[in-house]
């Protein structure tokens, strides 16, 4: 398959409840998958066929630089990044620009009042406390933001320094990154409308 053009980033969902093609996964998978659960190994069998197909190389044989944000070695124009929760995984690909993707099942047992003081900031937090539905809004805000800690590949740690709008005029967007307007105008954030009820997803890339 080729690569996607320059201006697309193509999202792929996987079911992670179908059981992962042994074929598709290098004894190094298979031994991590021993510790780490079917479903890892479902979304790591689905990573490596996705990318495989637009490589056109055999799924077991790619291999992963895993030290902070995964990446294709050797490096690659190819581009991507995956998640997983519960049932579901979604990758994103992209061709020589940085992606992030974050899906999360809903849960309804949070207490998203305190999570969102702890890891938003306070135009975030408002935008919770202030919802309809402080449950939902908690879980597009974190998806959002965690989007964008995954593209730039600096993870949890990062969630305090930028700063979300979802709701605004402007749709999704960045409003800063450590204080610099500029730097979140190079990115751009958007929710991903098709997952599976239940379940909310966002994607972050260099615009
Ligand atoms: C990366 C992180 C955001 C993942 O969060 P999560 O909600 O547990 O998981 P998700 O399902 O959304 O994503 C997991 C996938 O993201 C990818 N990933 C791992 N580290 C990543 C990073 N630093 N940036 C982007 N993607 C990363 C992997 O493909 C991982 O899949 P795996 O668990 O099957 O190996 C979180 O674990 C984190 O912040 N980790 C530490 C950050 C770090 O590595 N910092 C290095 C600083 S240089």
């Amino acid at each position: 398959m080729p690569l996607p053009p320059a201006d697309r980033v193509r999202i792929h969902t996987l079911d992670l409840t179908q059981p992962p093609r042994g074929d598709l996964l290098p004894s190094s998978d298979l031994r991590r998958a021993e510790q780490r659960g079917a479903r890892w190994a479902s979304a790591r069998a689905g990573l490596r066929r996705v990318l495989a197909d637009y490589l056109e190389e055999d799924p077991a044989a790619l291999r992963f630089h895993e030290t902070g944000k995964p990446r294709l070695e050797p490096v690659s124009p190819l581009r991507f990044n995956l998640s997983h929760s519960a049932d579901v995984a979604l990758i994103a690909v992209a061709t020589e620009r940085e992606v992030g993707v974050d899906v999360e099942k809903i849960d309804h047992r949070r207490d998203v009042d305190r999570l969102a003081k702890r890891m938003f900031l306070g135009a975030e937090q408002a935008a919770v406390e202030e919802a309809d539905d402080p449950v939902l809004a908690y879980h597009r805000h974190w998806v959002a933001k965690e989007a964008f800690a995954k593209a730039t590949g600096k993870g949890l740690a990062s969630m305090r320094s930028f700063e979300v709008s979802l709701d605004g005029p402007e749709g999704p967007r960045l409003v800063h990154v450590a204080n610099d307007e500029r730097e979140a105008r190079r990115w751009s954030l958007s929710l991903i409308d098709d997952v599976p009820a239940g379940y909310v997803a966002a994607l972050a890339h260099e615009a």
